[in-house]
């Protein structure tokens, strides 16, 4: 499995790479308009109105932390925790600790930024982190040790070692070459944390399930039923194998989604022309990076790791013209 897995394993996570790629085209989502056809197409980002974010600044107490921010952090904590460059501490999520909302309400633009600060969730040895670093000091101002139950979320690292765990086991191969898929078929994917038992208790622990990708670019059309490992995150040890017997594997028939490949005619019943304009423009403005005016608002906007998007301070502007 390792080498085409791996591959398959990264493919999943384009997907989560493409997505964040739009965030950053956000301000240019305004496609190009072609003059004398009055049709407006969907021509994709502007690349000239791509954002270079590797020189960003925060202009607002809420921003996100920029890339340079993102960047001090990690040398930062390299100077708190050398763990964090031999690969033995890592950091699971890093995102601005945002300033007392009283001091944001009094922020006014123009005045000094509140300072800037980290929250960064991270493991070392088997312990979670919660770590607030201050950039404008350089320092770690706290470091707290298992705050509560439960793990920072998944690194991409943890899912490819996941997987590599469960086949350092001769049993779970057993398992798989019982049910006539071959190793080399054979798609291992942790998709799924959680709490698997009392005798787990107190482990990090990622349930590996298994799919085939015999005869289909669709292995999620194929899983394998009834067998799947857990493996223990820290220890990088299989805990326990399960295995039900054998389910039958879904055919491969139809699973083909590659309108490429299907090697289909083309058809399809005529619809009417649709169109949808604003010929003058849109009626939204993005102000240093985060702050949007439209209509009678402004407001304050983010994408935030867990939330999705955050919108703050958003106000309306009453009578303003009378
Ligand atoms: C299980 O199969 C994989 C893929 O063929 C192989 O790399 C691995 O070494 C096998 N594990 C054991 C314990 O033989």
């Amino acid at each position: 499995m390792a080498e085409p897995s791996l591959a398959r394993l990264s493919a999943l996570f384009f997907g989560f790479l493409l997505l964040l790629a739009t965030y950053s085209w956000v301000p240019g989502l305004h496609s190009g308009y072609l003059s004398g056809t009055g049709v407006r197409k969907t021509l994709g980002p502007d690349p000239k109105l791509r954002v270079d974010h590797s020189s960003a600044k925060p202009h607002h107490p809420l921003d996100p932390l920029t890339v340079q921010e993102i960047e001090r952090v990690r040398a930062i904590l390299l100077d708190h925790e050398p763990g964090f460059g031999s690969g033995s501490a890592t950091i699971h999520s890093m995102a601005l600790d945002e300033p007392d909302k009283k001091r944001v309400v009094k922020w006014k633009k123009g005045n000094r930024l509140p300072s800037r600060r980290a929250e960064v969730l991270a493991l070392s040895s088997g312990q979670s982190h919660v770590i607030i670093v201050d950039l404008d000091s350089g320092r770690v101002v706290s470091d707290v040790v298992n705050p509560t139950s439960g793990y920072p979320i998944l690194t991409m690292d943890d899912l490819i070692v996941a997987s590599q765990v469960a086949l350092k086991s001769i049993e779970f191969n057993r398992s798989v070459e019982a049910r006539g898929v071959k190793l080399s078929d054979l798609v291992a994917l942790p998709t799924f944390t959680g709490w698997f038992g009392p005798e787990e208790e107190g482990r990090r622990i990622l349930k590996v399930q298994c799919f085939t990708s015999q005869d289909t670019p669709n292995y999620f059309m194929r899983p394998i039923e009834g067998l799947y490992a857990t493996v223990d995150m820290d220890k990088l040890e299989v805990i326990k194998i399960v295995d039900k017997g054998m389910v039958p594997i879904p055919k491969a028939a139809g699973t083909e989604y590659r309108y490429n490949v299907q090697n289909k005619p083309v058809h399809m019943d005529r619809i009417n022309p649709i169109s949808i304009e604003q010929p003058e423009g849109p009626s939204f403005l993005v102000e240093d990076g985060h702050l949007v005016k439209w209509a009678n608002w402004v407001f304050h906007v983010k994408a935030d790791h867990r939330a999705g998007m955050i919108i703050s301070q958003a106000t309306e502007k009453i009578n303003e013209m009378t």
